[in-house]
């Protein structure tokens, strides 16, 4: 059935796709929701002696972006994902770009430049509390910065989200990445870094980069994630604007999907060179097959992550992917 549902979509223009797709998936969790007779939500968090670990049942996570609004995790849980992460959210809701601002281009790729439409962290948080005892897997928030608050404020913005959400979810990741949001990726800095340092709560904190930054640049940023206890690591990659505008012609938006794949790895290798033991690598871009996802790990990465290879493959795919990693299961120390 999903299948089904899956190839309709694609006959949408894509972010009707997106809408009709949440439509489905809102249905679908209904009824999950409605015939669980309890929670069925296990421990991931366990304490052991004076850290902590969080347990991910398998190594294939679901991308920030798709459940922007924390609406849907528990029933994208449910097709095999071993993670999910919802958001990005801000402290405010926030309509994001005009349409369109979204595009599919050749071969299996995506163009966006969404600018965070969220229904902000009120809203977030109450979608959190109402479902999370459903969800099976661990659920990371990814958190951003309003498009009105300036840099220099930056940090106020994710304090506030840190705070609001840290008893609702398993983790964060900080997004300094997304092309779409004004003046965003200069928040990709050592000074920045040592902000977030401060602010972390004590639950998985990762930082999201995007594919843009040169190696001088992301060595530099892996060496103060070392030195920040509070991280446990790093995100790699958001979408590129290089690759929007280098083979598409775009001066706004980012790609994700098919062509990302070589960059997100090569960042990846970098990363694993520079980071030390114990910090850890969310790998994400272009993974559309088990042999990509395979790739991935065997360059460094702990965890992986899609966004564009679900949309254009459908559910099916994730079953295909985690059977091919064996449901293998991760253990984060923090
Ligand atoms: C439509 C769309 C919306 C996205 N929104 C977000 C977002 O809100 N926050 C974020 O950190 N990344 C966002 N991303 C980036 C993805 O999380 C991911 O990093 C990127 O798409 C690369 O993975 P992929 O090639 O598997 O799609 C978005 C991507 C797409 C295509």
């Amino acid at each position: 059935m999903f299948s089904f549902v899956h190839k309709c979509l694609l006959l949408f223009s894509p972010e009707i796709a997106h809408s009709l797709g949440v439509f489905f998936l809102k249905i679908y969790q209904k009824l999950l929701v409605v015939f669980s007779k309890h929670n069925c939500r296990p421990a991931f968090s366990l304490k052991k002696g004076h850290s902590e670990s969080l347990v991910f049942p398998n190594r294939l996570g679901l991308a920030a972006g798709f459940d922007k609004n924390a609406e849907l995790f528990v029933g994208l849980s449910r097709f095999g994902f071993g993670f999910i992460e919802v958001g990005t959210v801000t402290p405010e809701a926030q309509e994001g770009n005009p349409k369109p601002r979204l595009w599919r281009v050749e071969p299996e790729g995506l163009i966006n430049q969404m600018g965070f439409n969220n229904c902000g962290l009120k809203s977030f948080q109450n979608h959190l509390r109402r479902l999370r005892p459903f969800c099976s897997v661990p659920v990371l928030a990814n958190i951003g910065k309003n498009k009105t608050t300036p840099n220099e404020r930056a940090i106020e913005d994710y304090q506030i989200l840190f705070k609001g959400l840290v008893n609702d979810v398993d983790g964060f990741v900080v997004n300094v990445s997304s092309p779409n949001t004004q003046g965003l990726r200069e928040l990709q800095s050592v000074e920045f870094i040592e902000h977030i340092e401060s602010a972390a709560p004590r639950k998985p904190v990762f930082v999201k980069l995007a594919p843009d930054l040169d190696s001088e640049q992301l060595i530099q940023l892996c060496r103060k994630v070392n030195e920040s206890p509070r991280l446990s690591g790093i995100v790699l990659t958001n979408t590129s604007r290089a690759i929007a505008q280098r083979d598409y012609e775009k001066d706004q938006g980012g790609y994700s999907g098919e062509k990302l794949f070589e960059r997100s790895l090569e960042c990846v290798a970098v990363a694993r060179e520079n980071l030390k033991d114990g910090k850890c690598i969310i790998g994400v871009g272009g993974v559309n097959s088990p042999e990509r996802a395979k790739k991935m790990l065997s360059q460094g990465a702990d965890l992986i992550e899609v966004y564009t290879g679900f949309v254009y493959q459908g559910p099916k795919f994730i079953k295909n992917i985690s059977q091919e990693l064996s449901n293998q299961s991760f253990e984060l120390s923090f």
